[in-house]
């Protein structure tokens, strides 16, 4: 931790880092003795939906499982029919709306996933939807292609069919447009089997996309080797990873991702963040922004349930949810800290020392948010 700190920006990324009296600079902004971090990097959200699922939440209050209510005509499905029902403008103002929450919580960058569209025509739009927020939001957003969401209802009773539509139509139509820059698949005992996840992420990589997987989340499915091995640039969930899982991303790049929020709210156990540590993964740390199981924006709760969840210390935690989250998104040279040559994306707290920032746990302490340099986000008063 710098005392007295200023950093110079020059055409967006951080040119010097320093104490004491600042250099001369043409544009001057002033942190007012704050505590400046890293934007967040939010490397896991589904923000591109519609309406919320707080009805579902209650019946899982009721006791009925996230699995269950998936099964009944809810979960992703229920998402899927509703976005399906509304027009690319609405979908992208009620998400910029997402992003301007998450960005005054101290987030900078956000990935987004589609896979609430699920046929061709819908997650292209989808994705037109995520490239149209680039321009509507100061979040630096990466587009991620997620098809293999759920299986779409015209394709019931053929998942194969649905698999090969991905591989041989969708696909190829998201790549030649060039909207996505990862292609993620949800592998899980009601999701996508392992073989089929593969057949997808191998099209992916084939497409030129870098792959992302949600592994691990309800049953032990062996995804987080399958990524290791695939070269996925992370692994993400893992709430059921073992030891043969934990060693195989250790051993790799692959960035274990870890989302408490979602644990939290669905009431399971928190994924075991001290022994992907201490086995030499990398960890990030996201949201996982979803009307179904993480309805979060919040960054800086995240890291309280990294701590008090999962037994990460403040700075494990603060890594994961900046530089680890960059690593994620492959923006580890780029993203994530506070050295030159790393771009100047930075966000303000009013506390005494960083640790506050998870410790005033549901308060949103960010005061002021620059992107390249320029100050994006300032709270009022
Ligand atoms: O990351 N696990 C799958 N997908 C989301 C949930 C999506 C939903 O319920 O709408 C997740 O948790
Ligand atoms: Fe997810």
């Amino acid at each position: 931790m710098l005392e007295d700190a200023w950093l110079v920006a020059t055409d967006g990324l951080i040119a010097e880092v320093g104490t004491g009296r600042p250099p001369p600079a043409d544009v001057r902004e002033d942190g007012g003795g704050r505590i400046a971090l890293p934007g967040f990097v939010d490397s896991h959200t589904h923000v591109l939906f519609g309406r919320s699922r707080a009805d579902e939440f209650e019946r899982r209050l009721a006791g009925e499982s996230y699995a269950e209510i998936a099964a009944s005509g809810g979960g992703i499905r229920a998402s899927v029919a509703d976005l399906r029902a509304r027009g690319e403008d609405e979908l992208v103002t009620l998400a910029s709306g997402r992003l301007r929450a998450m960005l005054a919580s101290g987030t900078t960058t956000a990935e987004v996933k589609s896979g609430y569209g699920l046929s061709t025509s819908a997650e292209l739009s989808s994705l037109r939807a995520v490239r149209r927020l680039r321009e509507r939001t100061p979040v630096d957003v990466v587009p991620t292609f997620l098809g293999a969401h759920a299986i779409p209802p015209e394709f019931d009773g053929d998942r194969g069919g649905y698999v090969r539509s991905i591989v041989q139509e969708t696909l190829p139509a998201v790549a030649s447009e060039g909207l996505a820059e990862f292609c993620d698949a949800f592998c899980d005992v009601g999701a996508f089997s392992l073989e089929e996840t593969r057949e997808v992420l191998v099209a992916g990589s084939a497409a030129g996309l870098g792959l992302k997987v949600h592994a691990e989340e309800f049953e032990r499915t062996g995804a987080a080797e399958m990524a290791a091995g695939l070269g996925a640039v992370s692994a993400d969930h893992l709430l059921r990873i073992d030891d043969a899982g934990v060693a195989a991303l250790a051993a790799s790049g692959t960035v274990a991702t870890l989302l408490p929020a979602t644990a939290f709210f669905l009431r399971l156990p928190f994924a075991p963040a001290r022994r992907l540590l201490d086995a030499g993964a990398t960890l990030a740390l996201a949201t996982d922004y979803n009307p179904g199981s993480s309805p979060c924006a919040s960054m800086a709760l995240v890291w309280s349930l990294a701590c008090c969840g999962m037994g990460l210390s403040v700075d494990e935690a603060l890594r994961a949810l900046t530089l680890g989250g960059a690593r994620a998104l492959g923006r580890g040279a780029e993203l994530g800290t506070l050295l030159p040559g790393f771009r100047a994306d930075v966000s303000l707290f009013d506390v005494d020392h960083y640790r506050e920032v998870p410790y005033f746990f549901g308060e949103n302490r960010c005061a002021a948010v620059l992107r390249g340099g320029r100050t994006v986000w300032r709270a009022a008063g």
